[in-house]
């Protein structure tokens, strides 16, 4: 049997594509493989969301180069957002003669063909449509894990927020019938599924393209109601996030006590030139109706620090939203121009240095509340869905709170992946908790 290997980078968007294109290689006949270096077939799902990550891909298909020389009959292909950005195919196809295949985001589901037409022609293919086309329903899955899941709902996004690459790479909105969503679900639960995430680049818009009144605090509750024992969703977008979706959050326990709701810059002007379509208080008052609604609900977000035309006193809001919202975590980017947004052509970028300055002050700031926001924790008892042993350290157990915090603890007695425990939180570091396991 051949063997496939995936790489994947960025998102979970691109992590469920991985696992769709396991799905159609494992159909086709291929085998996971151990590693890269005993694969017939390897692939590269990219991300071009920041220059860093970009870089990173184009590092690693340097690196094949050789692995290619060694095994002439290796297949090399390249697939994600980075393969739907303007001149990386002319690029590739320049540049890295080793790789042999090049599919974008929105042709995925087209990759049986395009492997039988590298193999039996024996030319390179590069096949990236412009634009998304109808949504590919029923493509085999391949998920590694039994307990949870991914689903997406949405493909693409309409913000276009002016740093962003993502519309120009993942297209236009896209909403997956609610029908076909709650029966993929459905399905996952009779398999013994217990967590599924909700995937979106904008969660909130969901049902916005479709005719029948369907929104997303509606799939949420239709979802809850199947029984699921957890749900979690992602991205949430501030100025979509309605009173009735916090409302289903409040009443289906069974709804992951955690929002992660990007706010990206802390001063009304960068906003505005941001394109968020929020201000700094429409933000914060946002924040405190969900805690005030949702007592126990986490709250993580995304920042962005060296926007073009960010101050120090821009900067400084950042920090006091940060401040008065009291996050649980956040995820902290240096701005990185892309070709092709608006922001990357504004004139008054940031120098580097100023951009980690601030990144480093953040920082800071962020991981005192979050250790800070774990220690409250200490003392209590949090239901886990367990996730496995460390892999370092077989002593060692993690599993996830409802509020998606991780929670180290020693087996004292027999747990299995997936399996729902209790423990009683005895220690708090900044990224993760500690917990004695009660059973
Ligand atoms: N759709 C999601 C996530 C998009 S990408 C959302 O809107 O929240 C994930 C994060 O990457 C964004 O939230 C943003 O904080 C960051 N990001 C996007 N473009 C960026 C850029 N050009 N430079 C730095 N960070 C960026
Ligand atoms: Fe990018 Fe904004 Fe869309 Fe998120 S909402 S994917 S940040 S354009
Ligand atoms: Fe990256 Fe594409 Fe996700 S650019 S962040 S992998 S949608």
């Amino acid at each position: 049997m051949p063997k496939y290997y995936i790489t994947t980078f960025g998102c979970q968007m691109n992590v469920h594509d991985s696992e769709i294109i396991a799905g159609m290689l494992e159909t086709m006949g291929y085998q996971k493989a151990e590693a890269q270096e005993c694969a017939d077939l390897v692939i590269l799902n990219t991300c071009c969301v920041r220059e860093n990550a970009e870089n990173r891909t184009l590092g690693h298909i340097g690196n094949l180069k050789s692995l290619k020389e060694q095994n002439p009959d290796m297949l090399i292909a390249l697939c994600g957002c980075m393969a739907q950005e303007e001149g990386i195919v002319e690029k590739i196809r320049e540049n890295y003669p080793h790789v042999d295949l090049v599919f974008g985001t929105h042709n995925l589901h087209q990759l049986p063909e395009l492997i039988h037409k590298v193999t039996t022609t024996g030319s390179r293919v590069m096949e990236v449509w412009d634009s998304e086309g109808e949504i590919y329903e029923g493509l085999p899955v391949k998920r590694d894990e039994t307990y949870r899941a991914w689903v997406t709902i949405m493909y693409g996004c309409n913000n276009f927020c002016t740093y962003c690459i993502v519309p120009y790479v993942r297209g236009r909105e896209r909403s997956r019938r609610p029908e076909v969503i709650l029966d993929e679900i459905r399905g996952l639960i009779a398999n013994g599924v217990k967590e599924v995430t909700l995937l979106g680049q904008n969660v909130n818009s969901y049902g916005k393209d479709l005719e029948d009144g369907w929104n997303f605090a509606r799939l949420l509750r239709e979802v809850a109601e199947t029984g699921l024992y957890r749900i979690r969703f992602q991205t949430s977008h501030p100025k979509d996030l309605s009173d009735e979706l916090i409302e289903v959050i409040a009443s289906h326990p069974n709804v992951g006590r955690h929002l992660h709701l990007p706010f990206q810059a802390g001063s009304s002007r960068i906003l505005q030139r941001m394109n968020r379509q929020y201000t700094k208080e429409g933000y914060i008052d946002l924040a405190l109706k969900i805690k005030a609604k949702v007592p126990d609900i986490a709250l993580t977000t995304d920042i962005i620090v060296g926007f073009p035309g960010e101050t120090e006193e821009d900067f400084l809001d950042t920090m006091n939203l940060v401040e008065k919202v009291r996050f649980d975590g956040a995820f902290t980017f240096i701005y990185s121009p892309r070709v092709g947004t608006p922001a990357a052509k504004m004139e008054d970028q940031i120098p580097e240095e100023v951009k980690k300055e601030r990144l480093m002050r953040l920082i800071d700031l962020q991981n005192r509340i979050s250790l800070e926001r774990n220690q409250a924790l200490i003392g209590t008892i949090q239901e886990i869905l367990v996730e496995g042993a460390s892999e370092k350290n077989e002593s060692r157990w993690s599993g996830r709170t409802s509020h998606n915090k991780l929670v180290h603890f020693e087996p004292v007695i027999k747990v299995n992946p997936g399996d729902i425990a209790q423990v009683r939180i005895c220690g708090a570091k900044t990224f993760t908790l500690d917990g004695e396991l009660l059973g």
